[in-house]
């Protein structure tokens, strides 16, 4: 095998360290942290860059640390556990600066990214993904870049009572011969909601025996519901975000970390108290949490949102927080887009992974409301959009905050204020460029033999 030495000057979202040979070549090399001189063993050569995995070190980082995990180097879900914490948000910052400068051409000042006192058990909810291989049945995580399924024994990112769940699930599954394809789990801290994906189809009394039987084994569960549900009420769990209450069931969204969301919103709440807007829009709300804890900082609120359940959820939410003006409106936002009428206003994008649909950025450039206030939760996409509407010089870009919602990974939320420029008369210039306490009834698995799998092709073991 092809060996090289190198040294390490920069790091990817994806935690590996980044090295220059002198022909310019780049070299992506696993577990190699910036400021290390480590032998890369080459995995794939190509002409500009290389791949590799650091294999002997010559110098360590003094930012380096033990991961924490013994499932670390094969999980798909952690990326920066070799890295001690206040160094991953500070390559958190550099990210967005990088990020803003490569996709938006914008030049910006490098944001605090605000992270947790403890960045442990923080999600509120898990997917686990699941697969019936050979008599046994395994419900665990993908692997890195593959379809390799493997059995979780331990996340630091979850509580520890989602493994329990798991652990239990797995073994009633087996028990009654229903194996799903995925199970969702929430929970607010004390009550639980399943949501178990099943797409092939079941005999009903044994759908009935695996949910009654797990209800029983954890009383802390509020709700099992599964796809083949339609129509039905589905159980609804209490979100708390300070003095806010959100009721959420297993097809809404909410953010996964509880904690930074509630910092996440203290910080919408300080940036838009000084802007003395007329209306709020809260564009792809959810179930209206932003909206609603912004309300009492505007005269009216307007939230847009695609899933049916969620605005259900959203309007119950508005009583619930005894939230007087605010409305809400079921569709797509790139359809709806007729209900934003007021310019005197400040709309609010927090869009999928995806980031927002190009006819909603149309729109906004015609409307021209007075701030657009972004929140983003993949950084490449929220650059991509803010270069839309700052490239002509329609808006220019206040302020750029990020929030660690998600340590240990390589993604960050991106806060981006951007302010509508005085641009009635301008000229166009067109430039050409190249360039979940639960008392739990431990069941025992004796069938617990497979520990890997791989989902699509069941070909390898
Ligand atoms: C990142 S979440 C934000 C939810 C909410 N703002 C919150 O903080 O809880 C994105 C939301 O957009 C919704 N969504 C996705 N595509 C949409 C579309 N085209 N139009 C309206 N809503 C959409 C999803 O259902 C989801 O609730």
């Amino acid at each position: 095998m092809n060996k090289k030495i190198v040294e390490i000057t920069d790091l990817t979202e994806q935690g590996q360290g980044v090295a220059r040979g002198e022909d310019g070549k780049v070299f992506f090399i696993k577990n190699g942290l910036p400021q290390e001189k480590v032998e890369v063993a080459i995995k794939k050569d190509k002409k500009k860059f290389a791949l590799g995995e650091a294999t002997s070190f010559l110098s360590t980082s003094k930012e380096r640390q033990e991961p924490f995990c013994p499932h670390y180097k094969i999980c798909g879900g952690c990326n920066l556990q070799h890295l001690k914490y206040k160094s991953t948000l500070e390559y958190k910052s550099k990210w967005i600066v990088d990020t803003f400068k490569k996709i938006a051409n914008l030049t910006i000042k490098a944001p605090t990214i605000e992270g947790m006192e403890t960045p442990y058990n923080y999600r509120n909810k898990v997917v686990f993904h699941g697969k019936y291989y050979k008599g046994d049945y395994i419900l665990g995580f993908n692997e890195k870049n593959s379809n390799f399924l493997f059995k979780v024994k331990v996340c630091h990112l979850i509580p520890k009572a989602f493994m329990e769940i798991k652990e239990t699930l797995e073994t009633l599954c087996y028990h009654h011969h229903i194996f799903p394809d995925d199970v969702m789990i929430k929970t607010n801290g004390k009550d639980y909601l399943l949501y178990l994906n099943i797409l092939n189809s079941y005999p009903y009394e044994d759908m009935r025996k695996l949910i009654h039987s797990m209800l029983e084994a954890y009383p802390a569960i509020k709700g099992i519901s599964h796809r083949l549900q339609i129509g039905a009420e589905l159980e609804t769990i209490t979100m708390a975000l300070n003095n806010f209450n959100y009721e959420v069931n297993s097809k809404s969204f909410f953010q996964v970390n509880t904690k930074e969301a509630e910092v996440l919103y203290d910080k919408l709440e300080k940036m838009i108290e000084p802007l003395a807007i007329n209306t709020l829009y809260d564009l792809y709300c959810g179930v209206g949490s932003i909206g609603i804890y912004l309300a009492h900082k505007v005269n009216q609120v307007y939230g847009i949102e695609a899933v049916a359940e969620s605005i259900k959820m959203a309007k119950k939410n508005a009583t619930l927080n005894n939230i007087q003006n605010i409305g809400f409106h079921l569709g797509n936002v790139e359809i709806s887009l007729a209900y934003l009428t007021d310019d005197d206003s400040c709309v609010l994008l927090d869009p999928p992974r995806g980031g927002v649909e190009e006819a909603v950025i149309e729109h906004l450039l015609t409307l021209k409301p007075k701030y657009i206030l972004y929140v983003g939760c993949d950084l490449g996409k929220a650059a991509r959009d803010i270069k839309r509407f700052t490239e002509d010089g329609d808006y220019a870009v206040s302020s750029v905050d990020g929030v660690d919602m998600f340590p240990w990974t390589g993604h960050v939320e991106t806060v981006v204020l951007l302010s509508k420029l005085h641009t009635d008369h301008h000229i166009n210039v067109t430039l050409e460029m190249d360039d979940l306490d639960l008392t739990a009834t431990k069941i025992s698995a004796p069938w617990k033999n497979v520990n890997r799998v791989d989902r699509k092709s069941e070909i390898k073991f």
